[in-house]
């Protein structure tokens, strides 16, 4: 009997080819001065990998990139060539069934070590911080914040990347140690700018984009947009509708997810549980009702300078 769980692409099959470097969810080919980047149907939580996927979970995160990074195009520089298997490399030829639409070319660039976090809302461990010190990230909040509660303005709040685990939060100061004052201070702008920009077309859309990470790296000397861009994965996306400030707003994507693991006594180590098909296609749907607000051809996402009003 076929299942929804055997057509989700949680391993790739390319024969000799192997990726440089395997995420949670991706797995990067190195080609010397490019990489493709192939999104697997794979999904996580509380950082483990789930044994079955999300069947084409991988394309849509693929099509909301790239529709973001459609939209910055002028606005930002970014490390996409192309989408299209054509553009890639031969040897990949053979493939072209699995990677087709869940895969981006892209330049490779040399990575800044600083995850760029910003916050519009006040969510996840920035609430965990700011509940423990009244700051996140060195960055002082007025008093009596309620969790998922919109802040003033957006903060940025970066991270550094932990191989292992959780990725710590650290204040701007530390970035400057890490980076210098000069990138450090222009990836803060910039993170800041996209983000509002990015949440104010969201908005329209019937979305709060409570926060988001960008990763930034140098190709020469210039700055450019890298990894995925405004992705459910690596953004926190509410639903206007529902939204309530004063608890944890529902993941939009992987709410389901998270409520059937509640069920269960699960100690959040690794092997995860299976997921049952009704969760399964509960999430699919979800993930694609983001992706159908965000790449509407009929409407297609803009950049505008000052969208932040
Ligand atoms: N254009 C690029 N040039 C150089 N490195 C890049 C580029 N785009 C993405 N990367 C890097 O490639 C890696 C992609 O890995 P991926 O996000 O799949 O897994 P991860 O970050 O190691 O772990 P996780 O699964 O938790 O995200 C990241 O380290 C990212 O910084
Ligand atoms: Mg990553």
């Amino acid at each position: 009997m076929s299942s929804l769980h055997d057509q989700a692409l949680t391993q790739l099959d390319v024969g000799e080819l192997k990726p440089s470097h395997r995420g949670k969810v991706r797995e990067m080919f190195d080609l010397g001065d490019r990489f493709l980047m192939v999104a697997t149907d794979r999904i996580s939580a509380f950082d483990v990998i789930l044994p079955n996927g999300i069947p084409g979970k991988g394309k849509v995160l693929t099509a909301i990139s790239e529709a973001w990074f459609a939209a910055l195009e002028g606005y930002v520089p970014h490390h996409l060539i192309s989408s299209d298997p054509a553009d890639f490399p031969e040897q990949f030829a053979p493939y072209r069934s699995q990677l087709e639409g869940r895969t981006l070319l892209v330049h490779k660039a040399k990575r800044f070590p600083v995850e760029c976090v910003v916050r519009g809302y006040i969510s996840g461990s920035g609430w965990k911080d700011y509940k423990r010190t009244g700051a996140v990230c060195g960055i002082d909040l007025p008093s009596g914040l309620v969790e998922s509660q919109q802040l003033p303005e957006p903060i940025f709040t970066p991270a550094t990347k932990a191989d292992e685990g959780h990725d710590e939060n650290i204040s701007f100061d530390v970035m400057v140690d890490v980076i210098g004052q000069d990138y450090a201070k222009h990836l803060r702008d910039l993170s800041i700018s996209i983000y509002q920009n990015a949440a104010s077309l969201c908005a329209e859309r019937g979305y709060i984009l409570a926060d988001t990470k960008f990763e930034f790296g140098l190709i020469g000397d210039e700055i450019v947009l890298i990894d995925e861009a405004l992705t459910p994965d690596s953004s926190r996306y509410w639903q206007k509708e529902i939204y309530e400030p004063g608890r944890a707003q529902d993941s939009f994507d992987k709410q389901p997810v998270r409520d059937f693991l509640e069920t269960l006594s699960w100690d959040k180590q690794p092997p995860g549980p299976r997921l049952p098909d009704d969760v399964v296609t509960a999430t699919i749907d979800r993930y694609k009702t983001v992706m159908d607000h965000l790449t509407d051809e009929a409407r297609p996402l803009a950049f505008k300078e000052n969208a932040w009003t």
